[in-house]
């Protein structure tokens, strides 16, 4: 693992307050396999760039984490696609960061807060280039308008995950609930291969989908451009789920090739030492298997893959 002091931190607004424009800074530093992305709480990072209801979505990006992917591999003014959007993440941060946003999404309620996620960003200043269109990502480039064939500079998504991860707990009135863990209001009462959603699959229709989904998206990319899955693992049973060994074996079914493996750390950095941001799921697994005699360590960090269609095309931005 790279010096985590020289990892390269996602820009900050030290104050928390107001809506921040990070940008990308210039010159842009070379790339290092560690990113940063906890300096500022995910509460800090989500303040006044989401509209309310946003949080109800079980597995949205760090904020921090998409803008230094966005400014890592694309120019001011170049295309992102995002086509399993959630609440538009990735989506506001191109926007902020002034580039153009497309982005795809199945479910219709976050469709309709990525929507008004966008209109925020744009009234913010960003560009005005950016929409969230409804459709099956597993279908694509089908979905997508013909024109934008070939037009795509980066591909930056996250697949769904770990269900038995989601959620916000509340405790102080008592017994623990939990909420906010659900991808959509109807969930299929079975995880089907065939479920549209692929957070409603099993495993292995899942790996199949995001396959499918990565597949998709070749024809779409233009010459040079990039697809950047952003993946979690996490435990089940004590045992680590490797999703994101299982997303880069989706990549290379899909015909892609693995060009770079970072990783985004979800800890700040104060005193000279290392300070986790970890959900109280990620804590309680671990908790649960030390007192099982089994050492885990606490999960508090994505994967991060970035694949191109044919290595000829490289990384933009990349210096290993
Ligand atoms: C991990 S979440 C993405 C969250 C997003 N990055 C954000 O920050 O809001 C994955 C999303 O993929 C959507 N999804 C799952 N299957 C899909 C499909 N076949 N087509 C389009 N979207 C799909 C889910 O509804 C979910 O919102």
């Amino acid at each position: 693992m790279a010096d985590p002091q020289r990892a390269h931190v996602a820009p900050t607004s030290a104050s928390g307050g107001g809506v921040s424009r990070p940008g990308c800074a210039e010159p842009r530093p070379p790339l290092l396999s560690v990113i940063l992305v906890g300096q500022r709480s995910l509460t800090q990072q989500r303040h006044g760039r989401f509209v309310a209801g946003s949080g109800a979505h079980p597995a949205r990006m760090a904020p921090d984490l998409a803008a230094a992917l966005i400014c890592d591999h694309t120019q001011p003014g170049e295309l992102v696609l995002d086509p399993l959007a959630g609440v538009g993440t990735t989506l506001v941060e191109a926007i902020h960061a002034d580039r153009n946003a497309i982005g795809l999404e199945y479910e219709p309620g976050w469709v309709a807060l990525a929507r008004a996620n966008i209109d925020l960003a744009r009234r913010h200043g960003g560009t005005d280039h950016a929409r969230i269109l409804r459709g099956d990502a597993t279908r694509l480039p089908r979905g997508m308008p013909g024109e934008l064939r070939g037009q795509i500079s980066l591909v930056l998504t996250s697949p769904p995950y770990g269900r038995t991860m989601h959620g916000r707990v509340e405790h102080r009135r008592g017994l623990l609930t939990r909420f906010h863990n659900a991808y959509s209001h109807t969930e299929p009462a079975s995880a089907d291969p065939g479920n549209v959603n692929l957070a409603h699959r099993g495993r292995a229709g899942l790996i199949d989908g995001i396959t499918a989904v990565l597949a998709g998206c070749v024809p779409l990319l233009k010459p040079g451009g990039l697809i950047v899955v952003v993946a979690r693992p996490w435990r089940r049973d004590h045992f680590l789920v490797d999703l994101p060994g299982q997303t880069i074996q989706a990549g290379l079914a899909a015909g892609l090739n693995l060009v770079a493996c970072r990783r985004a750390v979800h800890a700040a950095v104060r005193d000279g030492r290392l300070v986790p941001h970890h959900t109280f799921w990620q804590l309680s697994v671990a908790r649960a298997s030390r007192r099982k005699s089994m050492p885990v360590s606490l999960i508090q960090h994505d994967d991060i893959a970035v694949f191109a269609p044919n290595l000829n095309a490289g990384c933009r931005g990349w210096s290993p």
